[in-house]
């Protein structure tokens, strides 16, 4: 028995895998270590995953469909996947619209076309993400609303995701469940993203960007909550004869304003910010909010950790790994 995790050089995947191997399952993880942001960081995240025995990596493009389709030959053993590579970033987006389409819309298709084959599959979960709600104002998001109204086609994609695997779970009986994410963050952490940016700006005394004018608010999640809810999650396939496409949010329940998250930071980092207040970007939204009851009914997913305890965590993992 085995669990595929796509994406696993990355920031999720990475901690995903890690708890996987930590509970004694045989991980094979793919990843094209892609340099959308520093390949050392991706590379550093596999190095200890390699160190586990029982950690296969297999490097490949997840919508290469000759690859996808051997490795999954190679690995007939396998019962359960976490699909989580992807082209992630709302900005990015609107700067190479086709690598998200190729990676997010076509990749999703070519792993599940070289999973419907695995004749042992459990359950498949795979990543989407709060963008789907875009310019929804409804708040907290429900899986229960409609998500209409993309704001970014990274956006877009993962809502594209979500039809798609509806169809497949239709057609092809698949266990599918799809896991709409809220501002992950944590050690190994991602470049792109808010806590690292602000962090190396700060201590660089270079001004931090905050748009919106300062006047946004995140469901801020931290990565230990994430994985307990992926793995949660991937132990309760949906039931034979229930909906086998099903989505849920997996957020932190608390929609932190930006400037509160910013003080924290400076807290932990013993270090005043020079925040440069700027308007919205394009493909941004203002504010998001998950409603997690069904997450916590169906998965008991019960979040922890508060940014006053995941920002100190993710500062000294920081600082020891950067050296600063
Ligand atoms: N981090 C968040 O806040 C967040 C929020 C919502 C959704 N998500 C979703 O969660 C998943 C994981 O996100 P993450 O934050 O760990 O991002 P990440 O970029 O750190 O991880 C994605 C990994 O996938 C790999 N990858 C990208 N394209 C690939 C391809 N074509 N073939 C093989 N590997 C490829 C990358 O090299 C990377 O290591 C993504 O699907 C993302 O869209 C993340």
């Amino acid at each position: 028995m085995a669990v595929l995790v796509t994406g696993a050089a990355g920031f999720i995947g990475f901690h995903t895998s890690l708890a996987l191997l930590d509970r004694g399952e045989r991980v094979i993880g793919v990843d094209d270590l892609n340099d959308y942001y520093d390949v050392t960081l991706k590379e550093a995240r596999l190095a200890a995953l390699k160190a586990k025995d029982a950690f296969v990596f297999e490097r490949a493009d997840i919508a290469g469909r000759a690859h996808m389709e051997a490795l999954v030959g190679r690995h007939p053993d396998i019962t359960g996947v976490v699909h989580l590579a992807a082209q992630a970033g709302v900005r990015h987006s609107l700067v190479d619209p086709y690598v998200y389409l190729r990676t997010n819309v076509e990749g999703h298709v070519v792993v599940l076309e070289a999973c419907r084959r695995l004749e042992r599959l459990e359950h498949l979960v795979y990543a989407s993400s709060s963008s789907v709600y875009g310019l929804n104002t409804k708040l907290p998001f429900s899986t229960r609303d409609r998500v209409d109204a993309p704001a970014s086609l990274y956006g877009a994609t993962k809502k594209s995701m979500e039809a798609i695997s509806h169809a497949y779970g239709h057609l092809f009986e698949m266990p599918l469940t799809g896991l709409r994410f809220f501002t992950v963050y944590g050690p190994w952490g991602r470049p792109d993203m808010a806590a690292f940016i602000f962090t190396r700006k700060i201590l660089a005394g270079e001004p931090i960007p905050v748009f919106n004018h300062g006047d946004m608010r995140r469901d801020f999640t931290y990565i230990d909550d994430i994985v307990a809810g992926v793995l949660a999650c991937l132990d309760r396939p949906p039931a034979d004869g229930a909906a086998r496409a099903r989505v849920y949010n997996i957020g932190n329940h608390r929609a932190e304003p930006l400037l509160r998250f910013i003080s924290v930071l400076e807290e932990a980092l013993g270090q005043k910010a020079e925040i440069e207040l700027l308007p919205m970007q394009p493909g941004d939204v203002k504010e998001t909010f998950a409603d997690i009851a069904d997450t916590r009914r169906d998965f008991g997913f019960a979040p922890t950790t508060t940014i006053d305890e995941g920002i100190p965590r993710f500062v000294a993992w920081y600082r020891e790994y950067y050296r600063v």
